[in-house]
């Protein structure tokens, strides 16, 4: 068989050497060099001839054989390096671009309220305590002078856990009652947390957050309430507050009133309060002839809505950067 090996050699160098990417070289490797590759076939025909010459023809084939791997591994390398160098170049960072910025958060609205709430009465003597949100019948109810069947139930839409053996505490009232069972007069707290209630429109939230208020020791009267509720809401907002005070009516106190303050053209209620029932002082050991009190509960998105210029409470609730970001 007449094969001219150096046409066949320069055949293959010459495509190698015309071959534009890494996989064209992978082609021409299985074209050449692969199972069914032109050089394979070559070796095949091997089989049928006599010793020598078969002799002569392989050191020919591999000859060329070696001299084509040899070209396509040059070449592929040369192709991986240029391909590296490229996404090496298209990767890189240029860290003398100016950066993004950061976002810088800030308290929620709420959460500046119920502490500038908590400042003022810290600075009128009032310590802060806390307590849990997850109450008992009696702590949140019965303490207070709300029996079961009581009328005044029907006020607070309660949220019930376990067939009812708990509760989601519906006001910060409950507080009150442990702190008393826990101290002796005289005790100036306030309790800021979570209530919880059935109730949603512009104004109420099934979750909200109330300031709580007691002030127990002798001779305390409905006028060191008003006093003292006057004082703060002036420090609060800043001003002369205009505050209407209305008789209302809550088991636990007598007398009870409400707090409205104006609201564009309207009244918004702030806050319960009134002389602690001498019922509630009885059921928690202090002695009612001795001792005195008041008590009030604020609602802290009621005192931002007011301070924030906010005429819908849910936007609290919405967690939308837009209104969020209008109070860092
Ligand atoms: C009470 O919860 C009484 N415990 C307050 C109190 C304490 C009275 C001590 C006397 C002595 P009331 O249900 O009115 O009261 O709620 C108090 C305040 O919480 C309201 O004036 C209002 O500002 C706010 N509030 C009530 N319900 C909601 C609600 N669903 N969403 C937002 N704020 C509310």
């Amino acid at each position: 068989m007449n094969i001219d090996f150096d046409a066949l050699r320069r055949e293959g160098l010459a495509q190698i050497e015309a071959a534009s990417d890494a996989q064209s070289i992978e082609q021409l490797r299985i074209d050449w060099l692969g199972k069914k590759g032109r050089i394979t076939e070559l070796f095949k025909q091997m089989g049928t001839m006599t010793p020598n010459a078969r002799r002569a023809f392989g050191e020919e084939i591999n000859a060329v054989k070696d001299a084509l791997a040899e070209a396509l591994e040059t070449r592929a390398a040369a192709f991986n390096e240029a391909e590296l160098a490229r996404r090496l170049a298209s990767e890189s960072i240029d860290v003398t671009l100016p950066g993004r910025g950061e976002g810088v958060g800030g308290l929620h609205p709420v959460t500046r309220t119920i502490r500038r709430i908590e400042s003022i009465f810290n600075s009128m003597g009032f310590e802060t305590v806390e307590g849990p949100e997850i109450e008992d019948d009696w702590h949140n109810f019965q303490a207070l002078n709300i029996p079961e069947s009581h009328p005044a139930r029907a006020m607070q839409d309660t949220f019930y856990l376990l067939n009812g053996a708990r509760l989601l505490r519906t006001h910060t009232s409950p507080v009150q009652i442990r702190t008393m069972q826990a101290r002796k007069p005289p005790i100036r707290i306030i309790c800021p947390g979570r209530v919880y209630r059935v109730d949603f429109d512009r104004t109420h939230s099934p979750m909200f957050h109330q300031v709580e208020g007691l002030y127990v020791a002798e001779n305390v009267s409905l006028a060191d309430l008003k006093y003292d509720l006057q004082k703060f809401l002036s420090l609060f907002f800043e001003r002369d507050a205009e505050a209407m005070f209305r008789p209302s009516y809550f088991p636990f106190v007598e007398p009870g009133a409400d707090v409205h303050m104006k609201w564009g053209d309207r009244w918004l209620e702030l806050l319960g309060c009134g002389v602690v029932h001498p019922n509630v002082l009885a059921a928690v050991g202090i002695d009612p002839e001795r001792y005195s009190g008041y008590a009030f509960g604020m609602g802290a998105e009621r005192l931002a809505m007011l301070r924030y210029g906010v005429d819908d409470l849910r936007l609290f609730f919405n967690n939308d950067l837009r209104f969020l970001e209008q109070f860092r």
